[in-house]
């Protein structure tokens, strides 16, 4: 039984009847409530469910200016008896907290954490569609609220967690430009954070690629622009004469995926080997040229596993086998998505039952 106390201020309306299921654009439509909690005085306090509402922000929020600011993407879904699941939030967590420690933000508890997301998702459990596909987009974030212009870590902090009913993803092959121009993240940096300034850092050179009709940008190495790294919002894998391969994450330029490491386990479930290791674009190069490179894609909590149709880079387009050819990636999408519906046996133990007891 948690011992987190978390007061309930609960809408006068729902806006449930408002949305048209049936038509769900990613982020645009939001649950009744959020969940609140402030950092002062040393501590997270006031714990708080609340109608989902605008924030009012002093200009000098600290925030805005300096960028103490971390995110966390996941989703519920409805299993097949009706009670809301969530895949293996602790990862969130766990990620939240390492986001935090980089960013000199204060820690969560895994307590708090848990009874946040459970209540919160329990009270609003009628936002998460049952279309196939489709589910309840959850956003927890932190930032800095201190409310004073000079540069230094911040004493106030705010803890909050809201939710998006989002449609089915449609994972058409994405187009991806290889950037020899700019670089997302160097060792020492702050690229396995999910810190708000590494997206916006990622915005202007994104554009860049998609004015050129391209969906997405591989990052690559800082140093040498030789190894790549990961997409802009999702991890790489390639396929290569039978072998899966994925970048490594110990230099700490790419961010920690939840689908990433979830996809390795199954991978190597069924049999594959599995590297994770670093893989230059010259080698990627030499097994598209031998015919070795027989699939790309890219992993992450929005698509599972996106195809990647074709890469990018210096000049050259290379284009990769029709998605019904990739057996790799869609054996590990078909498997991971059942896991994450509640649709077959949890082997692995992965998803988080929230246990239902608001009545609406
Ligand atoms: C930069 C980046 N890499 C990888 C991922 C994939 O992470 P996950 O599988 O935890 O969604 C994301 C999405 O959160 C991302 O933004």
């Amino acid at each position: 039984m948690s011992t987190i106390n978390i007061s309930i201020e609960r809408a006068k309306e729902s806006g449930v009847g408002n949305i048209d299921f049936n038509d769900l654009p990613f982020g645009k439509n939001f649950s009744d409530h959020m969940f609140i909690a402030d950092y002062y005085d040393g501590e997270w306090r006031d714990a708080r469910i609340v109608p989902f509402a605008d924030f009012t922000l002093h200009p000098a929020t600290s925030a805005i200016h300096y960028g103490q600011a971390i995110f966390e993407g996941m989703k519920a879904e409805l299993a097949p008896d009706g009670q809301p699941i969530v895949f293996r939030p602790l990862k969130n967590w766990n990620r939240l907290n390492k986001s935090a420690q980089r960013m000199a933000i204060p820690p969560i508890s895994q307590e708090l954490f848990m009874a946040a997301l459970d209540t919160l998702i329990d009270i609003d459990k009628d936002f998460i569609p049952t279309a196939p596909l489709s589910s309840l987009y959850i956003r927890p974030f932190m930032f800095a609220t201190e409310k004073y212009v000079g540069i230094r870590v911040a004493e106030n902090y705010r803890f909050c967690i809201f939710t998006s009913p989002v449609g089915a993803y449609y994972s058409r092959p994405v187009r991806v430009f290889v950037s020899d121009k700019y670089v997302r993240a160097a060792p020492g940096g702050a690229g396995f954070a999910k810190a708000a300034g590494n997206y916006g850092a990622a915005m202007m050179p994104t554009w860049e690629v998609q004015k050129m009709g391209y969906d997405q940008l591989l990052w690559l190495d800082a140093i040498e622009h030789k190894y790549f790294q990961e997409i802009g919002t999702m991890n790489v894998f390639f396929v290569i004469d039978g072998v899966l391969i994925t970048p490594g994450l110990d230099q700490g330029t790419i961010l920690e995926g939840v689908t990433r490491d979830s996809l390795i386990q199954l991978a190597q479930d069924e049999g594959y080997v599995v590297q994770e290791r670093d893989v230059s674009v010259d080698e990627v190069i030499h097994a598209y040229n031998d015919g070795k490179l027989q699939d790309m894609f890219g992993a992450g909590t929005a698509a599972v596993v996106s195809y990647i149709g074709g890469f990018h880079y210096k000049g050259v387009d290379y284009e990769l086998p029709p998605v019904e050819k990739r057996e790799v990636s869609n054996k590990l999408r078909a498997r991971l998505m059942d896991i994450k519906s509640g649709l077959v046996v949890d082997k692995f133990n992965w998803v988080h039952h929230v246990p239902v007891t608001q009545s609406v």
